[in-house]
């Protein structure tokens, strides 16, 4: 049947898929509450599962598949699936979003299974201040991941994300990007999202893509735009010394018009924006043994109707502010962040 395109003329081509909810970290900006209801482990995806749906969302154009979480590496045995997919032939990227924390121990056995490209969160250089940001001590931890992630050697790329926010980590954009070059991996700054889980959102706290252009051409001089064609989210820029980084401002220049992307919770809902309320379940007809076709057809036909513009919508907002509150978040968690996959 060839590739599906949603009522925007947008094609599916981004798939981001979700291996646990259950996070090791609580990062400021997506798991600030004490308390979280989890999915229920029985209705957690296999892998064989998970595999499955990702050749029905081959089948409708998707080339890309991003493993997220929470935190991937907290599955099991994550290096197993990773391996089934690098299998496809098809698969023209195969990654993987990582806050680093067990990255040291996995980083040699995910390249080895296939895996060619890496994203691992970075927000600090203060072991202290890591502390404060995420309510855990494992700043060491993520930097000898980002080393191995290094010494492992991802041929399509290590890319390492900064989420900035202000009076947070706005200090640290210079020695960040020095860091990120000692590493010989691409940063990119993120602008501070409303997002469910980001209970705490405030409009103020949000450094945005033009302040940032400003405090780097401070502090590095004239910073050239890179001309590319992508719907990745990222625009890149090039200092003058010649490196590059990234910003991606999905607050103040939401990228909606070009979003090509999919999400898989672990408990198989699939949503078609970061922002939307309302899931289709895949775990029930999936477990009831529907056919490759059936199943093909019930994703054809959702992205077909898909009407999301998330990010456009909460920027035409003149009174902004957390996107749900915790207690909304308990009744339904699928709108986590964490839930979704970050
Ligand atoms: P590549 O460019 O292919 O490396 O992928 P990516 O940029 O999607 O990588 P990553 O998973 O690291 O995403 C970076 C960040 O962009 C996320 O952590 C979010 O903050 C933001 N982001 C990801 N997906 C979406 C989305 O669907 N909508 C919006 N508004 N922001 C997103
Ligand atoms: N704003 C921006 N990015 C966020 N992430 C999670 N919560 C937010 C938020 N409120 C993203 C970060 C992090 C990834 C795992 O999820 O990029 O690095
Ligand atoms: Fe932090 Fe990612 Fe865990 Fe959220 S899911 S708390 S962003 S490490």
């Amino acid at each position: 049947m060839g590739p599906v395109l949603d009522t925007l003329s947008r094609p599916l081509r981004n798939l981001r898929l979700s291996v646990t909810d259950r996070c090791n970290l609580r990062c400021a900006y997506c798991m600030p509450e004490e308390e979280y209801v989890w999915l229920d482990k029985r209705d957690v995806l296999s892998f064989e599962e998970l595999a499955f749906l990702v050749d029905r969302f081959g089948a409708l154009g998707v080339t890309k598949v991003r493993l997220t979480g929470g935190e991937p590496l907290v599955r099991k045995d994550l290096a197993v699936l990773v391996a089934m997919l690098a299998q496809r032939a098809w698969l023209e990227d195969l990654a993987l979003t990582t806050n680093g924390v067990l990255l040291a121990e996995q980083a040699q056995g995910l390249r080895a299974a296939g895996l060619r490209r890496l994203t691992v969160s970075l927000d600090t250089l203060d072991a202290g201040r890591f502390r404060t940001l995420t309510r855990r001590d494992s700043h060491g931890a993520v930097l000898e991941g980002i080393s191995a992630a290094a010494r492992a050697g991802f041929p399509a790329g290590l890319k390492l994300d900064t989420v900035v926010m202000r009076g947070v980590n706005d200090d640290e954009l210079v020695r960040l990007l020095d860091y990120a070059a000692s590493v010989g991996a691409e940063l990119r700054f993120i602008e501070y999202m409303d997002v469910g889980g980001a209970t705490r959102w405030r409009r103020e706290d949000v450094v945005s893509r033009a302040e940032l252009l400003v405090r780097l051409t401070e502090a590095f001089g004239p910073i050239e735009p890179i001309v590319e064609h992508s719907s990745a989210p990222a625009e890149r820029f090039r200092l003058r010394d010649g490196r590059t980084f990234g910003i991606i401002a999905s607050t103040t220049q939401p990228f909606c018009r070009a979003c090509d992307r999919a999400r898989v919770t672990a408990d198989g809902t699939f949503f078609t924006c970061l922002y939307a309320t309302e899931g289709l379940d895949l775990k029930a007809p999936l477990r009831a043994g529907l056919s490759a076709a059936e199943l093909e057809a019930l994703l054809r036909a959702r992205w077909a109707r898909r009407v999301d513009r998330g990010a456009e919508q909460r920027l035409a907002l003149t009174a902004r502010g957390p996107l749900a509150t915790a207690q909304e978040l308990k009744a339904e968690p699928r709108r986590e962040m964490h839930t979704r996959g970050g």
